[in-house]
């Protein structure tokens, strides 16, 4: 039998299948009851979030025979007809792909004709922001003097990309990411109807990962079925995911507040014997801190924490914490995850931090922490200890002694051997890799790879159908003649592409389709906005030109701190 992924058994088929968008859906079965119809419609919102979904509901209640309070009935002809595919009145135009670039200039000359076998032709113009500005200009004439028998929908995740001219020309609708409790309701619900049995906790976790994205849910949800034997149980999550258990973060925000520097990093250590990224980590343990903020500012809003499953541990824990440590934490790992971006020592880099979140200057004049412990001669030396081996590591780097990576994601392992030996993979891209990309983007190659992406993924499938979910949610955003960039939202999904075996294969399947050999660069799409920024104001960072250990390690913990032996 053949494997459907989740999110493509489970598409709303009615505007109440579609969660979480009821200020959306409400007001379009009102309209379509009263008859009140718009020309163009505009849906933004992030991925997926139900655009595209509804965007065919629409499709279908417009031109069905017997809608039902402005929902179409799924039974009749046109309703089964569009449900198929089969009604050629009913295009789905992907401005992503290069057909989409002559299809819209097709809609000019093909609008006028009355749709055939429907009511109303209806235009789906998905990812429109990727129209060229030809395009766009055949699709701004079109949607100045719509015949009444034509209908658009553009969707969009970008619309601050459209063109001023379009966007006054539709009646808006924005999508919004799905709260955590009508995606968990949802899991279970599809969990139920497929009959797996799974933890309530391992729904939650999923579900925050997701960040309101149904389809990452249900991707994420697709692997730990397949990846769970009798159960679907949150340890699987977290292991799939990467993400550390909130017990170890409250253990360590117990020991950081005692500033135990020692304790810290064991317990750190255990972190990463287990094979977790550093940067995850920090990221989560930002995350932990702000909602600990959240939960002392606002108790009575704990439908806010969307991360924290608050227990017992996690108010114990919080009740350490005054309100300027917890700034002060947040503000320290912030600018720490800002610095991982751009370093290959990540896993020093994260110890550095805990050092510092240890100590007292970290947290800022103001209110000692309730349990403040006095800091005695034990832990200070244990402090002086771990910045000796860090020092040590540094000058080591300095020296020569270890390599200094330079681009290829592998080589900082040869620093944190640990972290080859305990990690199934998640490498980091190389930004300068990306950079290089960006600067050497060719257009053609990176429009040519982005028509050819669903076959790309479809092969991808044929290989094995996990490989395939791994991808389904990237964007391929430029191409150069050795290298693709895809950009991800996911964390996971960007890590799990980059493990040696995954990239290999997919790096095959875009040799097959493409014709030429390119290497896969995942890289999270906030990565890439910045590249994109950066690679347009100036061509090197001043950053690199310095070394960027010695600035982050010095950044981090300040000069006094570090000294360089020559
Ligand atoms: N609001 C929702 N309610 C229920 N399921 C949803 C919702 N949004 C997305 N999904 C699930 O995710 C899948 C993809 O949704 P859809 O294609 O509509 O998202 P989209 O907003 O168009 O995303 P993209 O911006 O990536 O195109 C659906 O098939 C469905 O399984
Ligand atoms: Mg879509
Ligand atoms: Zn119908």
């Amino acid at each position: 039998m053949a494997y459907t992924a989740l999110y493509r058994v489970y598409r709303p088929q009615t505007f109440q299948d579609v969660v979480g968008q009821e200020h959306v859906t409400i007001t379009l079965r009102n309209a379509l009851r009263e008859g009140r119809l718009s020309h163009a419609y505009l849906f933004n919102g992030p991925r997926g979030t139900g655009k595209t979904s509804a965007a065919k509901i629409m499709s279908k209640a417009v031109n069905c025979e017997q809608p039902i309070d402005g929902e179409p009935c799924n039974e009749c002809g046109s309703c089964r007809a569009i449900t198929s595919g089969s009604v050629t009145d009913v295009l789905e135009i992907d401005a992503a792909s290069n057909r989409g670039v002559e299809e819209i200039r097709d809609i000019r000359d093909k609008v006028k004709f009355a749709p055939s076998d429907v009511k109303y032709k209806v235009y789906i113009i998905d990812e429109v922001h990727m129209l060229t500005t030809e395009a766009f200009n055949a699709l701004l004439k079109t949607l100045e003097e719509p015949p009444s028998h034509v209908i658009f929908i553009l969707a969009t995740t970008e619309p601050h990309k459209l063109p001023a001219t379009i966007i006054s020309r539709c009646q808006r609708f924005d999508f919004h990411r799905i709260p955590l409790k009508v995606m968990v309701n949802l899991l279970q619900k599809i969990c139920q109807s497929q009959g797996v049995r799974v933890e309530e906790q391992a729904l939650q976790l999923v579900a925050k990962m997701a960040e309101g994205g149904a389809r990452d849910a249900l991707s994420l949800l697709d692997q730990a079925i397949s990846f769970s034997r009798d159960e679907v149980r949150a340890s699987d999550i977290m292991q799939i995911t990467g993400t550390v258990s909130q017990t170890y973060f409250s253990v360590l925000a117990r020991s950081i507040a005692e500033r135990d520097v020692a304790q810290v990093m064991e317990q750190f250590d255990q972190i990463m014997v287990q094979g977790k990224d550093p940067e995850q980590f920090l990221h989560d343990f930002l995350y932990y801190y702000r909602d600990m903020l959240l939960l002392k500012t606002a108790p009575q809003l704990e439908e806010i924490v969307e991360r924290t499953m608050i227990d017992d541990q996690f108010s114990h824990v919080a009740e350490l914490y005054g309100f300027p440590e917890l700034y002060a934490a947040i503000e320290t790992c912030n600018q720490a995850l800002s610095q991982l971006k751009w370093s290959t020592y990540a896993r020093v880099l994260v110890e550095l931090t805990l050092v510092k979140l240890c100590q007292p200057t970290a947290q800022q004049a103001g209110a000692p922490a309730a349990a403040a412990v006095q800091v005695n001669h034990e832990e200070v030396n244990g402090m002086a200890n771990r910045i000796r081996v860090l020092e040590e590591r540094l000058t080591q780097v300095l020296q020569g002694q270890v390599s200094l990576p330079t681009q290829k994601s592998e080589e900082p392992r040869k620093v944190e051997p640990k972290r080859i030996a305990a990690a199934g993979g998640g490498s980091r891209t190389s930004m300068n890799r990306v950079r290089e990309v960006a600067k050497a983007m060719d257009e053609n190659l990176t429009r040519q790879v982005r028509g050819q992406w669903s076959q790309i993924l479809t092969d991808l499938k044929k290989v094995k159908i996990q490989y395939q979910a791994w991808l389904v949610n990237g964007q391929p955003v430029a191409a150069s003649s050795d290298s693709v960039v895809v950009t991800f939202t996911s964390p996971i999904h960007c890590d799990k592409t980059m493990e040696p075996e995954l990239k290999g294969v997919v790096e095959r399947v875009l040799q097959s389709v493409l014709g030429r050999p390119l290497q896969l660069l995942s890289i999270m799409e906030e990565e890439w906005q910045s590249v994109e920024q950066q690679v347009g104001q100036k061509d090197t960072p001043a950053e690199e030109q310095q070394d960027p250990f010695l600035t982050e390690a010095i950044k981090l913990v300040g000069e006094d701190l570090v000294e360089v032996k020559d």
